[in-house]
């Protein structure tokens, strides 16, 4: 039986901040068991959202429970073309503390969390979770009738700062201003499923490096009246490792063997001269490359030199607080993996769960198209990651 003894509250930072990180160190994640160092600021994976909740589940004096949550609106309407925004709600950093579980606690925090969105007018709640983490997956699915919605692939590639990629001397790179940016995204990227309405305060954000665009030399480059490359593509980045650190406590069969076979073939060949692999047991920072968009019959070329472009700018900055370039492409962009430089043991499928929450007044009739396959690019926003 849940004796419910524990009360759920907002997290209050002076008093809270320093158990929340304890909390934080001791939950494990997923099958690498990956554990977030936020760097005194338990609530930096939310604060860039237009709106957050942080709750806590405390007993007798001690927090044993945590729950993020952020809200912000979206494209959300599989409908050609799409005429929907919609208001979201992203679950994301339920903890538990390990001899507290099974008792209820992570259920009283989504459901006050749901309660929260409901308020606000949420009308979709979603979350996104290791495909191997059964608790977290039985918790949403089973208890709380979160249904599977997108399994985006999540590539990783390790920095060399030894190296430096090679870009095809016929392509073109340029950085584009943040309004431009802007108005390409809209433009562009305005109809891809949860493209967020916000997306200026992302560009604006500190975290946000740069935006830039590749085409290839004598292409008829952007011009004043909105004309654009027959190919071109678009990246922007953002430095993830400013805010939180993550070290993985087990590294996946697959990463150990990666390793290994790694370091052999550094030793037998150290000419091809292979980056340092990280140590992913120490904590380690990353770069999040997002909003990729392509088009033309050729652009697969322009996202590849795109993704150089990034690795060659953090082995320059000698920045080694990243460690990895990360990517998250899903729906109509899969076919990009074949373009992005990855490492596909290091790499695994993410998995988004989805659910309508019934408000008063609300239409809910976009349940149907969701569950339909992706017809049209997924963006993910890297203040969620
Ligand atoms: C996932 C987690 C938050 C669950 O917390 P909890 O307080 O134990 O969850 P609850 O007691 O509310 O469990 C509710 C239901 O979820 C499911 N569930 C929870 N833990 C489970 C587990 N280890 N295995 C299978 N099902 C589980 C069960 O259906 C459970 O109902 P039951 O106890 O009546 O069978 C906790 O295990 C945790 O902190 N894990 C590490 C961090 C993590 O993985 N977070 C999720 C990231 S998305």
């Amino acid at each position: 039986m849940n004796v419910k003894k524990f009360i759920i509250r907002s997290y209050e930072g002076q008093s809270d901040r320093v158990q929340v990180e304890d909390l934080e160190r001791r939950c494990k994640v997923g099958q690498s068991e990956s554990v977030l160092d936020t760097m005194g600021d338990p609530i930096c994976r939310i604060r860039n959202s237009p709106m957050y909740m942080m709750l806590v589940a405390e007993q007798n004096n001690e927090l044993v429970g945590v729950i993020q949550g952020s809200i912000k609106m979206v494209i959300l309407n599989n409908h050609e073309p799409p005429k929907d925004l919609a208001k979201v709600g992203y679950v994301l950093g339920l903890r538990v503390a390990p001899h507290y579980r099974r008792k209820g606690i992570a259920s009283s925090l989504v459901q006050k969390l749901e309660e929260w969105f409901s308020s606000n007018g949420v009308e979709y709640a979603y979350m996104a979770t290791d495909k191997e983490n059964h608790a977290s997956i039985t918790l949403f699915m089973d208890k709380f009738c979160y249904t599977k919605f997108r399994t985006p692939a999540i590539l990783i590639n390790p920095v060399n700062y030894h190296h430096l990629f090679r870009i095809s001397s016929n392509i073109e790179i340029a950085r584009v201003k943040i309004e431009k940016a802007e108005s390409l995204y809209r433009r562009f990227m305005g109809s891809t499923e949860f493209f967020p309405s916000d997306i200026e305060n992302i560009l604006r954000n500190n975290l946000s490096l740069g935006t830039w665009v590749a085409y290839f030399k004598g292409d008829d480059s952007f011009g004043p009246n909105g004309q654009v490359p027959n190919n071109w593509a678009m990246l922007s980045v953002w430095n993830s490792g400013e805010i939180f650190k993550l070290r993985l406590g087990k590294a996946p069969l697959s990463c150990l063997l990666f390793t290994k076979g790694w370091s052999l073939i550094d030793k037998m060949l150290p000419c091809l001269k292979l980056p340092n692999l990280p140590d992913f047991f120490d904590p380690f920072g990353f770069y999040f490359m997002y909003g990729m968009y392509h088009e033309g019959p050729f652009s697969g070329k322009l996202v590849r030199g795109l993704c150089k472009f990034v690795h060659n700018m953090v082995a320059k900055s000698k920045d080694e607080n990243c460690k990895i370039i990360v990517t998250e492409v899903g729906g109509r962009d899969h076919e990009l993996i074949h373009h992005i430089p990855h490492q596909k043991l290091l790499s695994c499928p993410d998995l988004w769960c989805i659910k309508a929450l019934k408000n008063e007044g609300t239409n809910t009739s976009h349940e149907l198209t969701l569950t339909n396959t992706p017809s049209r690019s997924l963006f993910v926003d890297p203040r969620e990651v």
